[in-house]
């Protein structure tokens, strides 16, 4: 076989076989096809697209590129869960002990913050001792023996999206629906997990921002990820605001413990129990989605599912005592306070500017090889809905180095629409349309 036979037949709307795409991943993996000669295929699968079969085989060669776990490695049925990443998303901080307090098995593999949008391995990097970097067989045990465990992504795993994701960066080729949807699923199916969750945000904060786009991005994940043999429900919910009110790492840990305890904000909770529900489905534990939600709701409020965070804070070697004293967890020198010039009600808060603001204070990386400062972030006073008096407080920025303190504070100030007229404003639907797929 031969690489530029495969760039040409990709360039003239051709589709690749999967001893093609077996071809490329190898050569790709082990170095034997040069970056120009994959930026020239991924350039060529960006302009001719794939279809749903040649997508679901690119996904399946991905994820078989490095190590894997397999069900019978994870002790038998599992659950995962993904989001295709938000501004103060903590889902996942909730969610995974929460369906492990349902009695569900969690074995999950997270990313780190890239971009305006966090990462859960960030997240948890700033409880005090908390290890994400698990090797392969303490991960495993884990999950055998406590049914949960969250850590980061092994290098040993789907090493040809590390390599791709990386082209596609500085080849402008990241925005093609077959490869973003190969990306996220690969690792979905190297982690083993049978029953997947997928939260596609849309809205300003998302990813891929238009309902259009969202839609597609859902349809296609739930499709490839059936043909790959996995039960999917893929929902598509609002980030034209961020999900509750803390955006930094630090920040989203104590709103996560919040919500654990039955106390956090309504949105963050409800998401929880609507993306749990569909594995609460999937697994036979619950049989209507009603039902799912309140019996997650029952397990958030009668400290079920805080007890399963504490175990796995233990378990991961991190200080269990900032789940009952949070000035353990690293706070900021100064709380600088964003006030309204008018009174009125916030018609809209721009996701995308409140998580620009956060990585101005240091809570996300430009680059990779960034470090982040754990204790800053946005705090959100008011969200859509809210009224405000003249000089009320909208938000509050917790800030350490002050070098982008100003700009950071003027982001946050224009994120905020305000409807000086209004009587009254309905925040968006949380959860705007869910593709379930039979099983
Ligand atoms: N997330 C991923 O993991 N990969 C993409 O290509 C896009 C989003
Ligand atoms: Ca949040």
């Amino acid at each position: 076989m031969n690489t530029v036979d495969l760039i040409a037949k990709k360039r003239d709307g051709g589709t690749l076989s999967r001893e093609e795409i077996e071809f490329w991943i190898a050569g790709t993996v082990d170095g034997t096809i040069p970056e120009y000669q994959s930026s020239a295929l991924l350039m060529a699968i960006r302009l001719q697209g794939m279809d749903d079969e040649e997508a679901a085989m690119l996904t399946d060669v991905m994820a078989h590129s490095g190590s894997m776990f397999t069900p019978d490695d994870l002790g038998g049925f599992t659950v995962d869960k993904h989001s295709t990443g938000g501004v103060g998303d903590t889902t996942t901080l909730v969610l995974i002990p929460l369906l492990a307090a349902a009695g569900l098995t969690v074995g999950k593999l997270s990313g780190r913050a890239l971009g305006h949008t966090g990462g859960t391995i960030d997240k948890l990097e700033s409880i005090p001792g908390f290890r994400t970097d698990l090797p392969r067989d303490r991960f495993l045990q884990l999950v055998n023996e406590t049914k949960l465990a969250l850590a980061d992504h092994t290098e040993d795993m789907v090493p040809a999206d590390r390599i791709l994701y990386e082209l596609r960066d500085v080849t402008a080729t990241v925005d093609s629906l077959p490869l973003i949807v190969a990306s996220i699923m690969s690792k979905k199916i190297a982690g083993g997990a049978q029953a997947i969750v997928i939260d596609v945000k849309t809205g300003s904060g998302a990813f891929l921002p238009s309902l259009e786009a969202s839609r597609k991005l859902a349809e296609s994940l739930a499709s490839i990820g059936s043909k790959l043999g996995r039960v999917m429900a893929t929902l598509i919910t609002d980030m034209s605001q961020p999900l509750g009110r803390m955006v930094g790492n630090a920040l989203e840990v104590r709103e996560a413990i919040d919500t654990l305890r039955g106390e956090g904000p309504t949105d963050l909770a409800r998401l929880c129990c609507e993306l749990g529900a569909e594995l609460l489905l999937f697994s036979c534990i619950s049989e209507s989605r009603d039902g799912a939600i309140e019996h997650l709701d029952r397990l958030l409020r009668d400290g079920s599912a805080l007890d399963k965070f504490r175990e796995l804070v233990v378990n991961q070697d991190g200080n269990p005592a900032v789940i009952d004293d949070q000035y353990l967890l690293p706070r900021a020198a100064r709380r600088v306070e964003a006030r309204a010039e008018q009174a009125g009600v916030v018609r809209s808060l721009d996701a995308l500017a409140i998580g620009r603001a956060a990585n101005l204070l240091g809570a996300g990386r430009f680059t990779k090889e960034d470090s982040i400062d754990p204790a800053v972030g946005v705090e959100l006073i008011c969200k859509i809905g809210d009224r405000v008096e003249k000089n009320g407080l909208l938000a509050a920025l917790h800030v350490n180095d002050e070098t982008n303190l100003d700009t950071a504070c003027q982001m946050v100030e224009s994120a905020y629409e305000i409807d000086p007229t209004a009587s009254e404003i309905v925040p968006p639907e949380l959860v705007v349309d869910r593709i379930v797929s039979d099983w």
